[in-house]
């Protein structure tokens, strides 16, 4: 399993789609195609992709493939409200054993085929007492508890061609992203929550001390993915947005009857696709 890769093996991944995706090549070449990260479940909005050229994972060259249930794995090209996209049904996680150099492999493929802006979504726990689960949250800054602990997906070799040795982070979800996010969502009338997420590893859920911990340090939701792919994705330029489904309340204490469970992540997730699938099309309407 490599730790990490050379120019020339994402590019050797960005040319096999790129053969794929041939129908669409002269609208992939006017404007850079928008990234889109599907978390778990939302495989409608996959599915509303218009004239899709689908392309699974494992074909790709050094495409790791998704091992969760409820992640699919494939790459979709085609057309969502107006817009050419490029999405990913599935993503990695470090929970599966990928290295961070593997789960963010993806972004900097899409990066190779001209995708500047990228749209990331995610599950996330609700660390903020205002927070209930089923509502939506904007990411507007992060805790990457993972990369302060030596997991970094930008440690290694640098690669000029994508970005600088030491990128800054001072707006990593690009306000101009936000903004759009937050108007579309008061146009739609769609409750968009903004907060601070904490990166975890996983796979194991927090304990009530963390999530004490978490709340503490500033975070409002916390979550398994996000920060590796928004990383290399503003080290390389592009533009990210990031929006979580809280589905579900984060546990601060010992000894209640309560528990969080993948299902119950699974469920609210289904629940909300539909507002969250109207807000994206929004916004993808809007850039
Ligand atoms: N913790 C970590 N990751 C999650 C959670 C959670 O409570 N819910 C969905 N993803």
């Amino acid at each position: 399993m490599p730790s990490r890769f050379e120019l020339a093996d994402y590019d050797r991944a960005a040319d096999f789609v790129r053969v794929q995706a041939c129908r669409h090549a002269a609208r992939l070449a006017q404007r850079g195609p928008i990234g889109l990260v599907l978390g778990s479940g939302l495989n409608a909005l996959a599915q509303s992709i218009g004239d899709p050229v689908v392309i699974p994972y494992e074909s790709i060259p050094h495409f790791p493939t998704s091992t969760v249930t409820g992640h699919e794995g494939r790459l979709i090209v085609g057309a969502l409200a107006g817009q050419m996209v490029m999405a990913m049904q599935g993503r990695f996680h470090l929970y599966e054993g990928y290295s961070a150099a593997e789960v963010t492999f993806p972004i900097r493929v899409m990066r190779r085929l001209g995708v500047d802006r990228l749209i990331l979504t995610n599950a996330a726990g609700g660390l903020n007492p205002e927070f209930s689960a089923g509502e939506l949250m904007l990411i507007v800054d992060h805790l990457n508890m993972v990369g302060m602990a030596g997991h970094n997906p930008l440690i290694g070799p640098n690669i000029g061609s994508f970005g600088t040795r030491f990128p800054s982070m001072t707006d990593p979800y690009a306000a101009p992203m936000r903004r759009l996010a937050l108007e579309t969502a008061a146009e739609l009338k769609i409750t968009l929550r903004q907060g601070v997420y904490a990166y975890l590893a996983g796979p194991s859920f927090e304990t009530p001390a963390e999530v004490r911990f978490l709340r503490r340090a500033g975070a409002d939701a916390v979550g398994m993915s996000t920060v590796p792919e928004a990383l290399v994705g503003v080290h390389a330029g592009m533009q990210v947005l990031a929006i979580s489904t809280i589905t579900n309340v984060a546990i601060d204490r010992l000894d209640t009857d309560l528990d969080t469970d993948h299902e119950e992540v699974m469920e609210t997730g289904q629940r909300v696709v539909p507002i969250l699938t109207s807000l994206l099309t929004g916004i993808l309407e809007r850039l």
